[in-house]
């Protein structure tokens, strides 16, 4: 993409629409598959024959639409306000329910809403210096990014290896004076379990603390299989002491990226969310979320998807997904050597191997290398590395090539052997101090491992996930967040 005349993404001379988008087209071709069922992680793809021309044409009717003003652009605010309807519906509250009240906001994803989910409950208590919350140690690192942005302390409960839960007294002992927010996830990305969220959010109410429940995953994707008949535990606004939920969008509504809902009990929950200021020459700034001026595309976008598959629609979906789910695990438990994290209880297939003579990270790359992309989960605490597959619709159609696939890859994977690091190299990534860890050092590390030269990742990752896995997460952290500050350099 380099033009002597310009710079990068800017040539001296205008080129035609066609020419452009040959090159993204180009570009693109790198790309993990977003479509067709054989990425599990990234994308949630419900297969529909159409959907995303009506959800582009959505975006593009109201991409140059302005959300910071919502009495200038009455579309956007009928749209969010629709959705936010939409979600509180499908998640316990509104008329009739125990939660009449419910408010809420759309967001630019799951992120977002967590951040200000933290934010409310941190400025509801401005008496407090300290502010804390509490999250079970598999809640979404979201949290902690929160927490670091916002400057507010991050207490974790452990969870059990077996279950993959925090219990319940794990999480009220954790509650101290100076606790602003407890959190429960529905499900947690890493293995798809329901945390024990009645308990929690008990909990917390006896305390007199908020309760946000995390259902950015899985909070599209559990009310339908309920209605199908699986055994969901209660999650919702019917939980007394839940006083805020997330919902992503753009995950199991099938929205195109940028777009989640984050819903509070009552108006009171809500207002500290906001953010307004008056005090300079121009116009006074309101925003509910943390973007001030955002594109009405992705609200679009999603308006048009749910109103095209409605209720009926997502049910549909939602048995796919039921059935895709059990065909993958069935294909884990028939498999030597691997073994299920948990019995699936949402859209998440995650296993580990028990086989030292079964490297997982050389299975994912094997499995890579037959066309289905996994994504690698490094040891963490007492919990085992392990393989997470997000599971949509589309991959329904697909189950049939994977438990062969699979056997294959395994059989590969055996057959090339784990990954034998130099002991003094694992013993290395194990002490190293992530201070000491020069950008020039990782530029180095990075060379050498086939990273860092802008082509994205090599085909081959299990060298590099075993060296990260040996390591400890502020190494991982610091070596990750060089390698992606190496990737992101101008395209001159
Ligand atoms: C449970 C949970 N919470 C929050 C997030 C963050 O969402 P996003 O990537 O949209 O910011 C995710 C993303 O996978 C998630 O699974």
């Amino acid at each position: 993409m380099t033009d002597p005349a310009g710079a990068g993404a800017l040539p001296a001379e205008g080129l035609p629409a066609t020419r452009v988008l040959d090159e993204i087209r180009a570009l693109r071709a790198a790309d993990r598959p977003t479509h067709g069922g054989r990425l599990f992680a990234y994308v949630y793809d419900p297969g529909v024959a159409g959907l995303d021309e009506l959800a582009q044409a959505a975006y593009a009717q109201s991409a140059h639409v302005n959300g910071l003003d919502p009495t200038a652009f009455p579309s956007l605010l009928a749209m969010e306000n629709a959705l936010v309807a939409a979600a509180a519906r499908l998640l316990g509250g509104g008329p009739g329910t125990s939660a009449p009240d419910v408010v809420g906001s759309v967001t630019g994803g799951g992120t977002e809403s967590l951040l200000l989910a933290v934010k409310a409950a941190r400025d509801a208590r401005p008496d407090l210096a300290e502010p804390r919350i509490v999250v079970p140690a598999s809640a979404h690192a979201a949290f902690a990014k929160a927490a670091h942005y916002l400057r507010v302390a991050l207490d974790r409960v452990p969870v059990d290896p077996v279950t993959l839960r925090p219990t319940v007294d794990a999480m009220a002992a954790a509650i101290r004076p100076e606790t602003v927010l407890v959190v429960a996830s529905a499900p947690s990305y890493a293995h798809g379990v329901v945390d024990p969220v009645a308990g929690i959010a008990a909990a917390a109410a006896d305390a007199g603390v908020r309760c946000h429940v995390d259902a950015c995953f899985g909070g599209w994707a559990l009310p339908w299989l309920r209605r199908l008949g699986a055994p969901v535990p209660a999650f919702d606004f019917a939980v007394d002491g839940v006083t805020s939920i997330s919902v992503d969008l753009h995950k199991y509504a099938y929205a195109p990226k940028g777009v989640s809902v984050l819903l509070h009990r009552d108006a009171a929950c809500r207002a500290p969310q906001f953010f307004a200021y008056a005090d300079w020459p121009g116009y006074t700034m309101v925003n509910p979320v943390i973007a001030s001026t955002r594109s009405g595309g992705p609200i679009a976008a999603a308006y048009a998807t749910l109103r095209h598959l409605g209720e009926d629609g997502y049910l549909r979906l939602a048995a796919s997904t039921r059935d895709a789910v059990a065909g993958l695990a069935d294909a884990v438990r028939a498999t030597d050597g691997l073994r299920l994290m948990a019995e699936p209880e949402s859209t998440v297939v995650c296993f580990t191997a028990d086989d030292p003579e079964l490297d997982l990270f050389v299975l994912l790359d094997e499995l890579t290398a037959r066309g289905w992309h996994t994504q690698p989960q490094l040891r963490y605490a007492d919990l085992p590395a392990s393989v997470h597959l997000t599971v949509t619709a589309a991959v329904a159609p697909r189950v049939a090539e994977f438990s062969p696939a699979l056997a294959d890859a395994v059989a590969a994977a055996r057959a090339a052997g784990p990954v034998a690091l130099p002991p003094e190299l694992t013993a290395l990534a194990g002490g190293l101090d992530p201070e000491a860890l020069t950008p020039e050092l990782v530029a180095g590390l990075a060379e050498g491992l086939g990273l860092g030269g802008g082509a994205g990742a090599p085909d081959r990752m299990a060298v590099v996930n075993t060296l990260l896995d040996a390591a400890p997460a502020p190494v991982r952290e610091r070596l990750l967040a060089e390698v992606v500050g190496l990737l992101q350099r101008p395209a001159w």
